[in-house]
């Protein structure tokens, strides 16, 4: 295990910095809030943090437009609280990557304004600046994600911009060697100061066709839209991402992008021990021989409504088998992106136990694992009912488009709008059973809603000295996984292929070999495991009435149990 680099054997916990901890008492989480926890981090028994953006930016998206990639947003404290946290951080043995968005920046940014400026501006190529086409049309047909068209019309200079996301967004041209450069040069500034690595957002969008082709099939947003919503079947939704494929061919995923990832990771390698983590999960971005990011997200284990035995080997299945010999694997549940893991995938009874079932998965199968602040405590999707509180700009754009092309009822709409947004999953910390969930004053209004239910015990200060809490769970889990070399390197092999119940599987490791079981049902289970499975000490049960003494050949499985044994 030895040879193993740092970040394989890690667990990783996003911190989404304006909702995590207020020092100041103004409502916006901050980095002196974050090194106030980081005792706490430590305790959990995390081994790293990947810090959503922390950088000044006018907040079109919610910090992923960057104003000064060198900078500490003010509302989060100052560069020398940056350089507190990073030693202190450091001091736990916890390393800190860093959210790094390389497509676009904010439109506030000055190599915007500067290109903005003039159409002879030296920093004009900067960015994606094209002539429109006769009859006041943008230059072609592209759609941005978030919505509306990709191009946006600047009178000043009389050309249009591009941009994937949203228009405070605009793209970077990362054909410019300048371009290249000076990001590089951004990177190296944090290298420089001692972080351990970047989270690369967006990558698959840095390269669009040159030529800027018309998409194919040409219909409108509007249509786009209702074609999203029409679609109920798993047949309807692939016709729908055949479409959706079709319309942002030519926007993302360009193969130019692997050359410079190629020459990103040259920039980190210069540094002992720094990471690239992509928001991709194209397994392609692992590089020719590991030679570009180090880990790419298994993706597609999340994107699914119910996680479940088959699914799980399905996914696992395919996406070992297609990781090039020597690539990590990379797992994850939940993000500030997407709704929250205790709702997301509870069946609205036995959430609790899914919830600890969904922890066991993740830190038991092949990969480093990444953690989203607050699953701990099980917070869940809180859905915002006044849209003067919508911070994520998606939601008002869906409560627009429900309101107009789906003809939806303001009140259904602005529900839609709320499920649909990213506010839900973002909404900040709940510390204690307090006013505010503990997160700031009494008072204070914080920047989005605390979720009231920390009144219910989903806050850290009632889960932390209670043995049955998930806290408590969390960090017994993490603690078993790092006693265990097979749950971090072992092979994993399947067992009981064939059951729709459990998910069994082994994790082989030279020193020592485990057998994990999940009984993802609520009905008891019962295995009798095959020779390959030798009697061995159990490492964890989640049934608390399962005798010490056990017959291993023989395991009788409670309703959710989560079971762990050494196995030879
Ligand atoms: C990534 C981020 C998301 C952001 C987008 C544009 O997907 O995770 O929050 O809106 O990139 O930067």
């Amino acid at each position: 295990m030895d040879s193993l680099k740092w970040w394989q054997k890690a667990v990783f916990y996003q911190i989404y910095p304006r909702s995590f901890a207020d020092a100041n008492g103004d409502g916006i989480g901050d980095i002196p809030g974050i090194i106030s926890r980081l005792d706490y981090l430590q305790d959990l028994g995390i081994d790293a943090i990947w810090l959503s953006p922390h950088f000044p930016s006018p907040l079109c998206d919610c910090g992923y437009d960057v104003a000064d990639y060198r900078g500490v947003a003010p509302e989060y404290g100052t560069l020398k609280d940056f350089e507190l946290f990073l030693n202190e951080a450091h001091k736990r043995n916890i390393r800190l990557v860093l959210d790094l968005v390389l497509n676009h920046t904010s439109d506030q940014h000055p190599w915007f304004i500067e290109s903005r400026a003039s159409q002879d501006n030296p920093r004009r190529d900067w960015y994606i600046w094209r002539k429109g086409q006769a009859g006041g049309l943008p230059p072609n047909n592209w759609y941005a994600s978030f919505g509306g068209p990709a191009w946006e019309y600047d009178a000043a200079t009389d050309e249009y911009y591009y941009h994937f996301f949203f228009k405070g967004q605009p793209d970077l041209n990362w054909r410019n060697p300048q371009v290249k450069q000076a990001m590089f040069d951004e990177a190296r500034f944090w290298l420089d100061m001692g972080v351990d690595g970047f989270r690369l957002d967006a990558i698959g969008t840095i390269f669009e066709d040159p030529h800027l082709p018309n998409h194919v099939p040409a219909i409108s947003q509007k249509e786009y839209y209702q074609a999203s919503r029409a679609a109920k079947t798993p047949e309807e939704w692939q016709e729908f991402a055949r479409t959706s494929e079709a319309m942002f061919a030519g926007q993302h995923d360009l193969p130019e992008v692997h050359d410079l990832m190629h020459e990103f990771r040259q920039v980190i390698d210069e540094y002992p021990e720094r990471v690239l983590i992509g928001e991709t999960e194209e397994i392609a971005f692992y590089g020719k021989n590991n030679d570009e990011l180090q880990l790419n997200f298994n993706f597609p284990l999340m994107h699914t409504r119910l996680i479940t035995p088959a699914g799980v080997r399905a996914n696992q299945k395919e996406r070992l088998t297609a990781l090039p010999a020597s690539a990590w694997p990379c797992n994850t549940l939940g993000n500030h992106d997407s709704p929250r893991l205790y709702n997301r995938y509870g069946d609205g009874v036995h959430n609790q136990a899914i919830a600890r079932l969904n922890l066991a998965l993740l830190l038991t199968l092949k990969g480093t694992p990444f953690l989203y602040n607050g699953e701990e405590i099980g917070m869940r999707d809180f859905l915002i009912d006044d849209p003067a509180l919508f911070r994520d700009a998606i939601s008002p754009m869906v409560y627009h488009m429900e309101t107009e092309w789906m003809d939806l009822d303001a009140p259904s709409a602005l529900r839609f709008a709320a499920e649909n947004g990213r506010d839900k999953c973002r909404t900040p910390m709940a510390w204690a059973n307090a006013a505010n969930g503990g997160f700031c004053p009494a008072g204070v209004t914080p920047w989005l809603p605390v979720n009231p239910y920390y009144a219910q015990g989903i806050n850290v200060a009632g889960q932390i000295s209670d043995p049955d809490s998930l806290l408590s769970f969390y960090k017994k889990m993490l603690h078993i996984r790092k006693a265990n070399p097979a749950l971090i390197w072992g092979d994993y092999k399947p067992l009981f292929e064939e059951v729709s119940d459990f998910l069994a599987f082994l994790r082989i490791a030279p020193e020592q070999k485990c057998l994990v079981v999940l009984n993802m049902s609520e009905k008891p289970q019962f295995i009798q495991p095959g020779p390959e499975v030798k009697p061995g000490k159990m490492i964890f049960s989640s049934d608390t009435n399962r005798e010490k003494e056990y017959e291993p050949g023989r395991i009788q499985l409670a309703p959710f149990e989560i079971f762990i044994m050494q196995a030879g």
